[in-house]
This record gives structure tokens, sequence and C-alpha cells, in this order.
């Protein structure tokens, strides 16, 4: 239900602890999530986002128990994605001429969704909505934050920001405060939906950062779209979001494989044992693709200095669990990460040479030619695996 942040601020969301599965089957939910809505009154009134469409109508009957509708002067959509924008056509039924303020993207994303000739007002950055009352709403563009369309706007008078996607967790919580929550779980959350979403576009969250800062507007508070608000030291996450940004990684490597026969898990175990005789300060992970969460895995790409990634070879090819794994660490770009290969065979043997490209195409630098192990592997084949951890450990 609805509580106030400030006593011109209303959160008027929606907590999502069922949720397990996000941008369709594409992201693990494992905590729920939050859609943050927000409605702010000076001596006008406005509404920054709504909700994921299937709580649209409990969305707008919550809202009627705060405000009149007809009192809603301006809608902000920050942002046209539908978890964000879906409850818009429920509102609009009711306050139909309502104008809403977006970027010009977000009246083709909102269109495009929609197909509704609603009011819309585009706004660019540095435009200002006075609402009265000594508050103003700064518009803010932030293309590809993580769409086109995305947009922050922030209040003047409670120095608030409202980023949408940026700065969120999914993360459920009746909390909703960032010095409320377990700091672990909420670190976690954000470091992964950093990691999944915001990767590819780590150069234009810097500039974004460096852009917003240069604005001097004090910040008390920092109100995403997703999961808790930033009340206490807000820009701890916005420091974090820097240090994401500049091509992160922990003193980790991660061995990542699937197996058909456990002879590609037990050369992963060796070269594991290789790399730590080699390294004992490094910490080493290992993942069978195809049975952990692939986006837990990406966060663990994500916080490595380099990845290990094996497959025996089937039907010409890799199983599907890795390819699939390095088609989501393609699209992600990550940045100055390194790479190699293995996998067992029994003759064509083509998965090493693949994953090697797999990897190379993702721009991760590729530190060897791979290990290839025929058959199932024996003492001198894991003996192999071994050496091939052991150079891994002295190159990270
Ligand atoms: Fe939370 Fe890009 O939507």
């Amino acid at each position: 239900m609805a509580f106030k942040i400030r006593d011109s601020v209303t959160w008027v969301g929606k907590v999502d602890w069922e949720l397990r599965k996000f941008h369709g089957e594409e992201y693990t939910t494992h905590k729920g999530t939050t859609y943050n809505s927000y409605l702010v009154r000076g001596e006008k009134t406005a509404l920054i986002d709504t909700v994921w469409t299937p709580f649209a109508r409990e969305f707008v009957a919550n809202l009627k128990k705060e405000i009149d509708l007809n009192e809603i002067d301006y809608i902000i959509a920050n942002h046209a994605e539908v978890d964000h924008s879906g409850a818009l056509p429920e509102l609009m039924r009711e306050i139909p001429d309502t104008p809403i303020y977006c970027t010009a993207a977000g009246v083709k994303s909102l269109k495009g969704h929609f197909h509704q000739n609603w009011n819309f007002v585009p706004v660019k950055t540095g435009d200002r909505l006075d609402l009265g009352g000594g508050k103003e709403l700064i518009f803010v563009e932030a293309k590809m934050l993580h769409w086109p369309d995305s947009m922050f706007c922030y209040l003047t008078g409670e120095n608030i920001l409202f980023p949408n996607d940026a700065f969120g967790q999914h993360y459920a919580s009746e909390y909703m405060y960032n010095d409320l929550v377990d700091q672990d779980e909420l670190y976690r959350e954000a470091i992964k939906y950093y990691a999944n979403i915001l990767t590819p576009f780590s150069k234009l969250v810097t500039a974004k950062i460096n852009e917003v800062v240069g604005l001097n507007l004090p910040v008390e508070m920092i109100c995403p779209s997703h999961g808790v608000i930033w009340r206490k030291d807000p820009l701890q996450i916005v420091h974090k979001y820097l240090e994401w940004a500049d091509a992160y990684s922990e003193n980790q490597v991660t061995v990542i494989y699937d197996t058909m026969w456990n002879g590609t898990r037990r050369a992963a175990e060796a070269i594991a044992a290789g790399i730590k005789s080699a390294n004992d300060s490094v910490n080493i992970k290992l993942y069978n693709a195809a049975r952990s969460d692939i986006n837990d895995i990406i966060t663990e790409v994500f916080k490595s200095k380099m990845i290990v990634v094996g497959s025996p070879t089937i039907n010409k090819r890799t199983l599907h669990s890795i390819a699939a794994l390095l088609d989501m660490v393609a699209g992600l770009q990550f940045q100055q990460k390194k790479g190699a290969a293995f996998g067992c065979y029994g003759w064509s043997g083509e998965s090493v040479k693949l994953i090697a490209r797999g990897l190379a195409d993702a721009g991760f630098e590729v530190v060897n030619d791979g290990l290839k192990l025929l058959w199932n592997p024996d003492a001198d084949a894991l003996a192999a695996a071994v050496e091939f951890g052991r150079e891994i450990g002295r190159l990270v």
C-alpha cells in the first residue's frame, strides 16, 4: 500500500513478491521485484511512472484511495517498458486528457506499445515542469540507459532523483529503504541487475553520471523504479555504478562448463586445482551451466578477470547451455576480460575451437589455444588439465 516518502512524495507502486522471471523468461528474480510509482504534490500533482500490466487494475484502485484521479495534473513516463507503463491504459481510461511527459523516443515507444494518441508532451534534458510550492521537476534524457526513451527526473525542493531503471534492483521488500534491508541481499541484487542489464551501456553510464553530477544538484534521495529507495548515503550506489562501469572485475576466475558423461566436469575440476596450485589468492568458482541459473553465472562473469569455458563436442558443436551462455556473454560486451576454452571429444572435436571463437567474438582476450581431451580423461589427460590450470593461475 501507499506510503509517504516525504510530505510531498508518496510511493504508490506494487511490491511483487511472487515474480521469479522477468523479461519473459530471460532474467531470474529470486527475490521478486517492485514497480515503483510516485505521486508528487506541489500546487500541481504529478504521477511518476506506473506499474506492470498485470497489476494495472489494482494500481488504479489503490491510487483512487490516495487521490481523486482528476487531481492528477501530469503523468511522467520516464520509460515506456511495460513494467512501468503497463497501467497507463487503465489509468488513461479514467483521465484521458491528462498530459504524459516523456522523451520524443518515449512517445514512439508508448505509441508502439499501446497504439493510443494520448496527450503526449515530449521533453528534453533541462526542461522543467513547475509544480508550484517551490517544486519543479527537471528532466534529464538518459538515452540507452537502458532504452532509447529512458529518462531521469529530479525534484527540486525535495532534492530527489527519480532515475527509473538506473540504480534499481529486482528485490521485493516491505522495508523499501536501503538502510533497513539486508545489505548483502541488496548488493547481490544490485550487481546482478547491473551485470545482466546495464553492462553493454557502461560507457553511457559513466558519461550520464558525470553529466548529472555536473548539474550540481543536491541529491538527498534516489528513488529508482525497482527495489528499495536509496535514502541513507544515496550516492553510494552512484559510486558503485562508476566502479562497475569501469571494466569491473574482482580477483576471480570462473570455470563454466557443461558435461555429458562427466569428462568435461572432471577436466574443469582439474583445471581449478591447477589454478589454485599456481595462485592461491584468486577466488575460483565452478558452475555447471546446465544446472545453474544463467543470470547468476553472468554476475560471476562480471566479477571475473577471466573465464574458462568448457563443453564436450556434440554434433560438431557445443552443448546448448554453453552455446546460450556464449551468446548472452557476447551481447553484454564485457570489457577487459580474458578467456580460455576446454572440452572432451571422441572423434570430431570442434567444441574447443567454437568456444574460443565465441569468447573472441565477445571481446575476450583468448589466452591460449584451449585444451582438447580425447575420450574420458585418464591420469595423463587430467595432469594436462592441471597444467593448463597452472598456466591460467599464473596469468591472472
Ligand atoms: Fe524496468 Fe526497462 O524496465
